[in-house]
């Protein structure tokens, strides 16, 4: 059914390289369908959007306008609960703004100390701004959210909960539905980061019933600098945008009176990043082809191959065995994380090492920096086998040996 092969021949950078590139955590490769998208945008359409009276503007606004159905059936939403942002980080940044505008003194916000500084960052400025408290739902050992600690923190004080759907570094998925259930019985919203979850699992918004939800294409097989924030139409018709200018507003005057668009356009201010939209598009229809739940299912193969074969060797110390995704953080006893990762480095393997963002996250594991092996659903069973004969090899003499 995967023919990784011929996978691999859509992506310039698998023909232009020769290393194992476990770093998809961090971005992924492009297909060609994507790369001819962005190249075709420049190279025979450049114009600018909903501001040409000329066909060809007609057109790219069209292809433009049209990536928000294209979005909207992919995490199924309608097409105006689309926000286009420039990642996940603005997403938040624009999710947290709404906070901003509900939270009173002594309101509470609730998250993890698993979570990415994208969303944790936002949620603190947002608290400090309004006195309001952020508090920690407790995590198993692999990031799994404890409902009893849910349940035990919730009130009518919760505004809002605020939670990865995949951990970056420990790849739990957590039951955002169920966990939706209990947000919504205390009247608070569920605002997710979507970021290492929309590449690799089906994503339906109005099944999991989530308020916000964010992602960005770069780390599904689309270009960067370009994200979605969905949320849901009662929170877009109040949310107020970070950004102010062109394109989202519908009048003003010189009184300094401001009347915006509708939603989604009144978040989108400014020539947007027309190329990544139209980019995304392809990316998304890559995506589908191959099926979401083929993406998953591979990628749970693959997790489960690279734990078995990790855990024959006796240096190595893994922080997520049990998590069905396609992330594996682990440390190479008595080695520095970033010393084991340069050793890889060195032998054109490409892995994450430190704390991925995630400043919080060594209250859970115990360590401050690990070793990231995130891997998508075109590397392949051989580059596990190599990439652990190579881990097998590092050890503090090792590490000296190359680089001391
Ligand atoms: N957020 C990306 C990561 O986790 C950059 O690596």
């Amino acid at each position: 059914m995967f023919d990784v092969d011929k996978i691999r021949s859509d992506f310039p950078m698998f023909q232009n390289n020769d290393f194992i590139y476990f770093d998809n955590g961090a971005t992924t490769f492009k297909p060609r369908q994507v790369i001819d998208e962005i190249l075709k945008y420049y190279e025979f359409n450049t114009t600018n959007v909903h501001r040409g009276d000329y066909d060809i503007s007609f057109k790219v606004s069209k292809a433009y306008d049209d990536t928000r159905n294209v979005v909207g059936k992919f995490i199924n939403c309608e097409s105006d609960e689309v926000v286009f942002t420039s990642g996940t980080t603005h997403s938040l940044n624009q999710a947290a703004n709404y906070l901003k505008q509900i939270l009173n003194e002594g309101d509470i916000v609730l998250t993890t100390l698993i979570e990415h500084a994208s969303n944790i960052l936002p949620l603190f400025e947002a608290c400090k701004l309004k006195k309001a408290t952020i508090k920690y739902i407790d995590v198993d050992s692999e990031g799994y959210i404890s409902f009893d600690s849910l349940k035990s923190l919730m009130s009518e004080k919760v505004k809002a909960v605020s939670i990865s759907h995949v951990s970056n570094v420990l790849g739990c998925i957590q039951p955002i539905k169920e966990i939706s259930k209990i947000v919504h019985s205390y009247n608070s919203i569920l605002i997710v980061d979507g970021a290492q979850s929309t590449p690799h699992i089906k994503i339906d918004v109005k099944d999991l019933d989530v308020d916000m939800f964010s992602f960005s294409a770069h780390k599904m097989c689309g270009p960067n600098g370009i994200g979605v924030l969905y949320a849901k139409k009662s929170i877009l018709e109040k949310m107020e945008p970070i950004f102010y200018g062109g394109g989202s507003n519908a009048r003003f005057s010189k009184c300094c009176d401001i009347v915006l668009k509708d939603y989604p356009e009144k978040f989108e201010s400014g020539t947007p990043n027309i190329e990544g939209v139209l980019a995304l598009s392809k990316a998304i229809q890559y995506l589908e082809n191959l099926g979401m739940e083929n993406i998953h299912k591979r990628e749970v193969e693959l997790k489960e191959y690279f734990i078995k074969k990790l855990k024959e060797l006796d240096n190595i110390e893994i922080y997520n065995p049990n998590t069905k995704s396609s992330i594996v953080s682990f440390n190479v006893k008595n080695v520095f994380a970033q010393d084991a990762a340069s050793y890889l480095g060195n032998k054109n393997i490409c892995v994450r090492s430190g704390n991925h963002c995630a400043k919080l996250l060594f209250e859970i594991i115990g360590v401050n920096e690990s070793i990231r092996a995130s891997l998508y659903f075109y590397n392949t069973f051989d580059e596990i086998d190599r990439f652990v004969n190579i881990v097998k090899e590092i050890s503090i003499d090792s590490v000296i040996d190359i680089f001391f």
